[in-house]
């Protein structure tokens, strides 16, 4: 990840949820429900308890300037089925740079490391096709296409793409 770092969030980052969440293909494709910085502190909150032990969060930044460039979450982690779900946003600003894969493929090594977690699952909309290549680029393997499987920010069912990475898949290139 060269000169970028994953750090937990803190509350002072509020400001950089309540920014991402301006953003309409943060707004689709991660949930809507962030309609104030009250709203943002909100999530945040939620993003930074990891004691229910089933989900872990982070922000990508850069060290310097501690500026937020992604966000990764590991969630539905089951230590009982060996398996989680994971989910991520790049700052709009910070796009096209290959931030999530890295940040992506960063929580995925750790979480085979250390947690008792074989499969990481990752879904996204047919037609976002910026996050397919996340998923491609993150050492995912394409495995189906749900219908009608999840209620975006619009408010519509749209299919999904499912992908997962094993913990003995190759590490991407
Ligand atoms: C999907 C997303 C996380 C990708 O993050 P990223 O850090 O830009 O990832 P990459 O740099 O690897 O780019 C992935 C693809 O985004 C597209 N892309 C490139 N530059 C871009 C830009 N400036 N703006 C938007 N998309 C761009 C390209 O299709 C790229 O694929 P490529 O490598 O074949 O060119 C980011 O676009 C995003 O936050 N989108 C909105 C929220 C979202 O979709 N979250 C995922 C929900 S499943």
């Amino acid at each position: 990840m060269g000169e970028r770092r994953l750090r937990p969030w803190r509350e002072d980052d509020v400001e950089t949820v309540w920014l991402a969440f301006q953003d309409p293909h943060i707004q689709l494709w991660n949930g809507g429900g962030v309609a104030s910085r009250t709203d943002a502190l909100v999530l945040l909150g939620r993003r930074m308890d990891w004691s229910s032990g089933d989900h872990a969060s982070w922000v990508l930044v850069e060290p310097a300037a501690d500026e937020a460039l992604a966000s990764v979450s590991l969630h539905s982690i089951d230590r009982l089925q060996g398996d989680a779900e994971i989910g991520y946003w790049t700052a709009p600003a910070a796009r096209g740079r290959g931030f999530a894969p890295a940040a992506v493929d960063a929580v995925c090594r750790w979480a085979f490391g250390a947690l008792p977690v074989d499969r990481i699952e990752l879904c996204h909309a047919v037609e976002n096709t910026a996050s397919r290549r996340v998923a491609e680029k993150a050492g995912f393997t394409y495995e189906g296409r749900l219908r009608r499987s999840y209620r975006y920010g619009d408010g519509v069912k749209h299919d999904e793409l499912l992908w997962a990475r094993l913990a003995d898949d190759p590490a991407p290139g």
